[in-house]
């Protein structure tokens, strides 16, 4: 499949949701703090599945920045599922830091083909992107 065709398919395409076996904390302040610690501790969460992405040559993946980088189910699935070979597509909120160099973190941590420039919007402004995110569809090149 070339990207032309995922360009044409974007609507259609399949979609994986990852899912982690133990809950976050609700609230907000736990929640960062907890996942602080994780990280220093380079704990990743266990995902309830790895979605088989053995059929797709293009994978878009969508995190959150979560303390500068990429939010810990997605470094889960990066270190589980097999990304070699593939093109990768990030999409990316926040609330200020920007990209936060996640293309590159996402192509060491998955040793994928090749990371595309990502879409960056921010979280708070995510539901309001639907322009954002057609325009940036439509800038896929082949
Ligand atoms: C644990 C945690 C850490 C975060 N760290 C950052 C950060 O370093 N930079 C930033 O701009 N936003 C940070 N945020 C804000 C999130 O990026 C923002 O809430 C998210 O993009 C919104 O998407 P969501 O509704 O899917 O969580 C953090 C949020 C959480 C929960």
């Amino acid at each position: 499949m070339s990207l032309r065709t995922s360009k044409k398919n974007v609507k259609e395409a399949t979609l994986f949701k990852l899912e982690t076996v133990d809950k976050y904390p609700e609230k907000y302040d736990e929640m960062t703090q907890y996942v602080k610690e994780q990280q220093e501790k380079q704990i990743l969460p266990e995902l309830k599945d790895v979605p088989d992405i053995a059929e797709y040559d293009v994978i878009f993946i969508g995190t959150p920045v979560w303390w500068g980088t990429v939010s810990l189910p997605v470094a889960s699935f990066l270190q589980k599922a097999n990304l070699v070979g593939k093109i990768v597509i990030p999409f990316i909120t926040h609330e200020g830091s920007g990209e936060s160099g996640i293309g590159e973190s996402m192509q060491k941590a998955s040793g994928c083909k090749k990371v595309l420039p990502a879409l960056v919007i921010k979280g708070s402004e995510a539901s309001e992107s639907e322009d954002v995110v057609k325009k940036f569809i439509h800038t896929l090149k082949d």
